[in-house]
């Protein structure tokens, strides 16, 4: 089975995880496209599927209203059951690097909306330790030579991705050499510094169930 494919089976089987007749929180990425492809499909026999979805990106809102679906402001919602998104990394505890579309922002305001986050990933995401993706940093740019300065004190590299303005206008430095043995800690460390937006770990907002795609089907991991 191809990556692809394995994508295309947690994106399906995401749907069961979705109450009919509920607004869905939607995630940013290639595998959250095969989610968005499957409620598109389901929309065509059942228009009541979902009532509506809040988008964690413009790329995202573009494909939902592209089915037809009411995208809703994440203002005018108080709470989801489900937020459904994809990670760059996934470790045994459900606690995830994500960022590596640019959307980290916006998906962590998603996340922290929802009761449940079902994290839909192939397998090649599953990891002991997080760091070998490089962590993505949402950064208000004229911050961005001092958070690479602090990075680099901890002895990683760091760099401004080139050719990349987010969805809310700032730039994303991206940080390899990281072993990040305690998510949560340093969640809390790296947003505190002044002009960080949002670091990429999802700890506090971690993975509640994760679908992982494999060449046997989809192995169901809960946290
Ligand atoms: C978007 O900013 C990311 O957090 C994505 O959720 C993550 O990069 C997973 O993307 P893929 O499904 O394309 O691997």
């Amino acid at each position: 089975m191809t990556q692809d494919e394995m994508k295309t089976l947690v994106g399906q089987a995401a749907l069961d995880y979705v109450t009919a007749g509920s607004v869905v929180g939607v995630g940013t990425g290639s595998t959250v496209d095969k989610f968005i492809d499957a409620l598109g499909a389901a929309l065509k026999t059942d228009p009541q599927r979902v009532v509506g979805a809040v988008s964690s990106s413009v790329r995202s809102t573009e494909r939902l209203l592209a089915l037809g679906v009411k995208v809703l402001p994440a203002e005018s919602v108080s709470s989801l059951a489900v937020y459904i998104d994809g990670a760059d990394e996934i470790n045994h505890q459900g606690d995830m690097i994500k960022g590596g579309g640019a959307a980290l922002t916006r998906e962590k305001i998603v996340a922290d909306l929802a009761e449940r986050f079902v994290c839909i990933a192939d397998e090649t995401k599953l990891v002991d330790t997080l760091g070998r993706f490089p962590l993505p940093v949402e950064v208000i740019p004229m911050a961005s030579a001092q958070v690479i300065r602090r990075f680099t004190a901890m002895g990683a590299q760091a760099k401004v991705r080139e050719g990349v303005t987010t969805d809310n206008g700032n730039v994303i430095v991206d940080v390899t050499g990281l072993s990040i043995t305690n998510p949560a800690q340093m969640e809390s460390d790296v947003n505190q510094w002044p002009g960080v937006v949002t670091v990429g770990i999802f700890a506090r907002n971690r993975a509640s169930v994760c679908l992982l795609g494999t060449p046997n089907g989809v192995r169901t991991l809960t946290f």
